[in-house]
């Protein structure tokens, strides 16, 4: 019924306890039902403090919950294919953390079982509705034109030290680790949503902390990027870069800066935003806020009105996509040392 709340399950219990759990609880679209996560401890405790029915560390338990209706997938990326497809095959709508999948192919394969399935697909690229974001894609669209060269450079210092982070997932290739999958994918779909389509990629990756110890205080061999620098045409014309250290031993705020032919719009360090056209003294706005949270509840509005009004899911599994084809042409540009045409979507 429109209007209804969505009777929704969460998978995941790190950023899925941080963010998407106490924003879906304090939402009256959403009625949160169940709570997974790989240890059953932590699972009951998070479906406790939630006041939850369910808290499970077995996947098939909860997509049988009675009543369920849909499901927030933030788990390893490795995952996500697997339990998005379950969850759709049993009728489920599927709120994908980003992104989407391990690759294209899988991600396809994603797509393709939650339309088989006639449920709402959708994909967590919440930043770009973050205020800084946000405004930041209004002023591109009203000021700058056609990109002559657009950056967005990433400064963290939180995995700067063997010590500052254990190993986990996050550092594990093969489980779909690296800041890329972390902070780039945003970064991508940033620019995807501000011009549209690029042409071809460059870019390189590195490991700088090689070593970190993992639960048990073992040392581990680091497999996935903490930084990456990537080049970027973009069709029809202009050059941008794209770039991320979480190495840096001082952190800076994110700097976004767009040079178009018609004008200029900076994001800078503070959270301030700069814009004018060309002839233009350029305006300031800020600082501006950039809440995970407040991002978070405008994609699951959006998710709800999907599901209930029949509005086309935003961000779509398509959007989802798109990242997936230029995030898997970075990753082969960096493996063969060349420039790499994304896939068309
Ligand atoms: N949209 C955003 O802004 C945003 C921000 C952060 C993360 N994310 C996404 O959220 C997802 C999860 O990231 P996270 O930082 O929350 O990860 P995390 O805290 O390491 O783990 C998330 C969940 O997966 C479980 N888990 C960890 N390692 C696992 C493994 N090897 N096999 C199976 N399950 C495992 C954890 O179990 P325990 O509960 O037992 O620890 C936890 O429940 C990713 O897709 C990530 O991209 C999105």
């Amino acid at each position: 019924m429109p209007g209804e709340p969505v009777k929704i399950a969460v998978f995941g219990g790190g950023y899925g306890a941080k963010v998407p759990l106490p924003v879906l609880a304090d939402m009256d679209e959403f009625q949160l039902v169940a709570v997974w996560s790989r240890t059953p401890e932590r699972a009951r405790e998070l479906a406790d403090e939630h006041d939850l029915a369910l808290g499970t560390s077995d996947v098939e338990e909860l997509l049988a919950h009675p009543d369920l209706e849909a499901v927030h997938v933030a788990t390893p990326v490795a995952t996500h294919a697997e339990i998005a497809t379950a969850a759709a095959r049993r009728g489920l709508h599927v709120l994908l953390d980003k992104p989407v999948a391990m690759d294209l192919t899988q991600a396809r394969a994603v797509r393709d079982t939650i339309a088989a399935a006639g449920v709402v697909g959708a994909v967590n690229y919440g930043r770009r509705f973050q205020e800084t974001r946000d405004r930041l894609l209004q002023r591109v669209a009203e000021v700058a034109g056609a990109p002559r060269m657009v950056s967005i450079a990433l400064v963290f210092d939180d995995h700067a030290l063997p010590e500052s982070r254990p190993f986990t997932w996050v550092q594990d290739a093969r489980l779909g680790g690296g800041r890329l999958q972390g902070y780039g994918v945003h970064d991508l779909d940033l620019l995807l949503a501000a011009f549209g389509e690029v042409d071809s990629v460059a870019a390189a990756t590195e490991v700088g902390v090689k070593e970190r110890r993992g639960p048990d205080g073992s040392p581990q061999a680091v497999t996935a990027e903490d930084a990456y620098a990537i080049l970027i045409r973009f069709r029809g014309g202009g050059l941008g870069h794209v770039s991320l250290t979480a190495t840096a031993r001082h952190k800076r705020g994110d700097v976004i800066e767009v040079h178009g032919d018609g004008g200029t719009v900076r994001l800078d360090a503070e959270k301030r935003l700069h814009w004018g056209r060309a002839g233009e003294e350029l305006q300031v706005e800020g600082p501006l806020e950039a809440d995970s949270k407040q991002a978070y509840a405008h994609v699951a509005r959006n998710f709800h009105a999907a599901i209930r009004d029949g509005a086309a899911p935003d961000p779509g599994l398509d959007e989802g996509l798109r990242v997936q084809a230029l995030t898997d042409a970075v990753r082969r540009a960096d493996a063969e040392r060349r420039w790499v045409e994304p896939e068309r979507v």
